[in-house]
């Protein structure tokens, strides 16, 4: 027979030794587990003599559901430290100010770019994107210009190690692209995107840089359509208060050819090295579409006519925000970009 007293004293003293959880499941185990002390001495009950049992049976009842209340508090009371105490150190201050994330930009060419579309798309124009990587055959003999012809002088450009594969000189050979696309249906669409030249890099001209093509093929299309088109397109670009210039060129994709200037003016300081002292920025090239390069998309010139269009974004940004050098675009100076 269990002396009760003493096992409930054992009991207590065992739980008030406990300071944390794991110590009062380890109690808990020992005098209510399986094999653990109270159970033992209340099953012990039957071993008790007959007279004794049931003050017994009452007596181990008490001290067992004494014995699992007080349990019970010391476990809730172990859980409320323990979470006041990880409030204390875990602490996590929510009312610091955030680390700024540094927020970029759309590259100003890209803004340009947008600006550019946006006038388009109003006027019923659909973009296009055309290949970086063209043929010698796209970017040059469909346009017009055999390999003999002296004006490929004017777009010496990198090649690659694949005989005739160049990275283009301009977005003209998208041209030939729509034109076969879209044959026999009219065309009204603009072309995107990056040109490399060989050349010398200056204030003014870079070797790789972005071009907006223009391309409008359908019957009866005329100079007019042309001179009109552009016109809009600058008044919107520029406002008002810029003045274009039209004068006639050379290309020999188009025929006649014009190129268009936007005035900055001689008295301007930073106008020097851009203007040449002309007065003018050429922005683009342009003119009626050949006979020749109509008939290489697969146009019948008797039947159609266009005109074309290539025009510099970066050469436009230079006047619409008075950039006096282009190297800028590329050189990745966060002092420049984060300008505009
Ligand atoms: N491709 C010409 C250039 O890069 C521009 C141009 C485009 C001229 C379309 C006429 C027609 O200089």
């Amino acid at each position: 027979m269990v002396d009760l007293a003493t096992l409930e004293q054992a009991a207590l003293t065992a739980l008030q030794a406990c300071t944390d959880e794991p110590a009062l499941r380890a109690w808990n185990t020992r005098f209510f587990g399986k094999h653990g002390e109270v159970l033992q001495a209340l099953k012990g009950v039957g071993a008790v003599p007959p007279d004794q049992r049931k003050s017994y049976g009452q007596e181990a009842n008490r001290l067992k559901e004494d014995l699992l209340a007080r349990y019970e508090n010391a476990l809730a009371e172990v859980r409320a430290r323990t979470l006041e105490q990880s409030l204390q150190t875990d602490r996590l201050d929510i009312t610091l100010p955030g680390r700024p994330a540094p927020r970029g930009r759309l590259h100003l060419s890209n803004q340009t770019l947008r600006q550019i579309y946006a006038i388009f798309a109003d006027m019923g124009f659909q973009i296009y994107r055309s290949r970086e990587i063209e043929d010698d055959l796209t970017n040059f003999e469909l346009l017009n210009m055999p390999p003999h012809h002296p004006a490929r002088d004017m777009w010496d450009t990198f090649y690659t190690t694949t005989p005739g594969v160049i990275l283009r000189t301009h977005t003209s050979p998208g041209q030939i692209h729509v034109m076969r696309e879209l044959f026999p249906r009219p065309i009204r669409v603009i072309l995107p995107g990056m040109c490399y030249r060989y050349e010398q890099i200056t204030a003014r001209s870079e070797i790789m840089f972005h071009q907006v093509e223009g391309l409008v093929i359908g019957e009866k299309i005329t100079m007019a359509d042309l001179k009109g088109t552009i016109t809009a397109f600058a008044r919107r670009l520029f406002g008002p208060e810029r003045q274009i210039r039209i004068r006639s060129s050379y290309f020999p994709f188009t025929e006649p050819s014009i190129e268009v200037d936007v005035d900055w003016p001689k008295d301007d300081p930073i106008s020097g090295d851009i203007s040449k002292g002309t007065g003018w920025l050429e922005i683009m090239g342009a003119g009626m579409v050949h006979p020749v390069v109509l008939r290489h998309g697969g146009y019948d010139p008797a039947k159609y006519s266009g005109f074309a269009f290539g025009m510099g974004p970066e050469r436009i940004a230079m006047r619409k925000y008075g950039i006096d050098d282009i190297r800028q675009f590329w050189k990745n100076d966060l002092r420049f970009l984060s300008q505009f």
